[in-house]
């Protein structure tokens, strides 16, 4: 059979028009078109798994286990404007910070965004991305991680600028790694939270059923703003499924280890998950592009070259949040 190969392409707008060496004229439909048709696709799976998934759907699935009543699966919500790695990226390029740690490394997408000394955790790495820092990595997991002595001993006692959590996606997981984390932050330090605005209740299961999987670490959101009135809270409406970011950080604070069993009782549920609808819809979220725009960044920056007067960075906070 003779090889059919492009002979020319018409840019036809959002469509392009390539003729074939047969004579036949294929049509290509790119651009915004081609991402909507996209989503048309991703959410007709979506309702598809959730169909299989729900009580009335298909016989064979294993309805003891996966039975679920979704709370509304295909909630809409504004169009995200930035993605998290991009939100990352401007904090790198914004902060400049001294160290960052990262807890869930995977290939190192979010790593390769790091030009400062840096520490990643995960037991399972396989890094395929370029990597443009001075790091360590550890190969194992965060509770492990910092349970040793001196756990960032690497960053010669400056503590950590920059953290992002985004390891085991379970609301215990991600509220301990936070305890943790914010123990060797600067106050002036920014920590991200990942996964914390699930697109439906799917997606926010604590037994993993969808693929791209933000599990309950949403919960950890409400924790904090309960048992800790002092930090600044942002939920970010990034794509795919949301960051919140934590500021006004005290290292030396013991509220969440005091309350750790409460907090967790209250809020820990079998499958299916309830995803508040505020969450679902986005509706108190932040937009990436303005936050990132924000002038705070640069002054929590400068706050770090003296010791951190707690006056002043509530100052700067109070600014972000109006
Ligand atoms: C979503 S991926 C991280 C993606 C990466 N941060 C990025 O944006 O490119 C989650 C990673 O967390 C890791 N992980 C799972 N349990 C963990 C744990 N207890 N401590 C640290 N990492 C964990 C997994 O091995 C997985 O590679």
């Amino acid at each position: 059979m003779a090889r059919v190969v492009p002979t020319e392409t018409v840019d036809m707008g959002e469509t392009v028009a390539i003729r074939t060496s047969t004579g036949r004229t294929l049509r290509k439909v790119i651009g915004s078109r081609r991402t909507e048709a996209v989503r048309r696709w991703e959410r007709k799976m979506r309702v598809g798994a959730a169909r299989k998934l729900s009580p009335h759907g298909t016989p064979s699935v294993d309805k003891a286990k996966h039975a679920y009543v979704p709370a509304d699966p295909f909630a809409e919500f504004p169009e995200p404007t930035r993605s998290r790695h991009q939100v990352l990226r401007a904090l790198h390029r914004q902060l400049k910070p001294r160290t960052y740690l990262e807890v869930g490394v995977f290939t190192g997408a979010s790593l390769g965004l790091s030009r400062t000394r840096s520490i990643g955790i995960d037991p399972a790495y396989t890094i395929t991305k370029e990597i443009q820092c001075e790091v360590q990595l550890h190969r194992t997991t965060s509770d492990e991680f910092f349970s040793r002595p001196d756990p960032v001993a690497f960053f010669d006692g400056v503590p950590i600028d920059l953290a992002f959590i985004d390891g085991m996606h379970l609301a215990e997981f991600a509220l301990r790694d936070f305890m943790n984390v914010e123990k060797h932050m600067s106050p002036a330090g920014v920590v991200l939270i990942d996964d914390m605005l699930p697109r439906n209740s799917l997606e926010a299961a604590r037994d993993r059923k969808t693929s791209a999987w933000a599990g309950d670490v949403f919960k950890v959101a409400d924790i904090l703003r309960s048992y800790r009135p002092d930090l600044t809270i942002i939920p970010v409406n990034t794509s795919p499924t949301g960051v919140v970011i934590v500021l006004g950080l005290d290292p030396t604070s013991r509220v969440l280890e005091d309350n750790y069993d409460a907090a967790l009782a209250a809020c820990l549920a079998p499958d299916p998950q309830i995803v508040p609808e505020e969450t679902l819809r986005r509706t108190h979220t932040a937009d990436p592009a303005s936050l990132i725009a924000s002038p705070v960044w640069g002054k929590l920056a400068d706050l770090r070259k003296k010791t951190v007067n707690r006056a002043a960075l509530d100052k700067v906070l109070a600014n972000l949040s109006a």
